[in-house]
């Protein structure tokens, strides 16, 4: 049995990703990426993802900037854990609410320490990309994140206030030179 790293996105993970994607769907999240669409064309899928052009999801692109990002898995041996996206500039948006980074775990791995790896080992990937302090905007009820970044050496700066859109999120500092 290996350790868990990050890797970037990869097409020997299908099975596990598409699993996961499941899991995903069960709470919400990443509906935009249809699983019939991902089991034909895995491939596409993966190569989209490594072409850092914020495919294949850039919200509110008919307002805000689209922003290059890097997507990495965490894997452990065949099975995909979770995902960290790196946009590698601040828009606007993401100044406000979407921050540098967001990390994921999915949810039948959730509660194993894996989240506080991802962000762990995304550190010097993060700064690799150029970004000595990464912005991370948490929602103020979402403990476990809070956790893991103050865990990792994030530092409070402000709470921006929720408008009609957005919800009001905590934004953190994490020096990751
Ligand atoms: C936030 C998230 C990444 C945490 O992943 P995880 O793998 O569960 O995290 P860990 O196992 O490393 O646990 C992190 C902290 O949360 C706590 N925690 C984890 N599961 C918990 C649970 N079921 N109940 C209470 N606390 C829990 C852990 O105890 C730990 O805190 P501690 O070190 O002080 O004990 C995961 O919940 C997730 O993907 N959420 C959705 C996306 C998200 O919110 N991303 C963060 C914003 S960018």
């Amino acid at each position: 049995m290996s350790a868990s790293k990050l890797i970037r996105p990869c097409v020997d993970y299908k099975d596990s990703y598409i699993e996961a994607l499941r899991e995903y769907h069960q709470e919400e999240r990443y509906l935009y990426q249809d699983i019939g669409v991902l089991d034909r064309d895995f491939d596409g899928f993966v190569k989209d993802l490594a072409c850092e052009k914020g495919y294949p999801h850039q919200p509110y692109q008919d307002w805000v900037e689209p922003m290059p990002e890097t997507i990495v898995w965490m894997v452990k041996d065949d099975t995909y854990i979770g995902t960290v996206n790196i946009r590698h500039r601040l828009n606007w948006h993401l100044e406000k609410w979407g921050g540098h980074v967001h990390f994921i775990v999915r949810p039948t791995m959730r509660g194993k320490g894996y989240g506080r790896k991802i962000l762990h080992k995304a550190m010097p990937i993060i700064n690799y990309i150029g970004i000595d302090n990464a912005l991370l905007t948490i929602c103020p009820n979402n403990q476990w994140a809070i956790n893991i970044a103050e865990q990792c050496g994030a530092v409070f700066e402000d709470e921006t206030q929720a408008t009609d859109k957005f919800p009001a999120v905590k934004r953190y500092w994490l020096n990751c030179t």
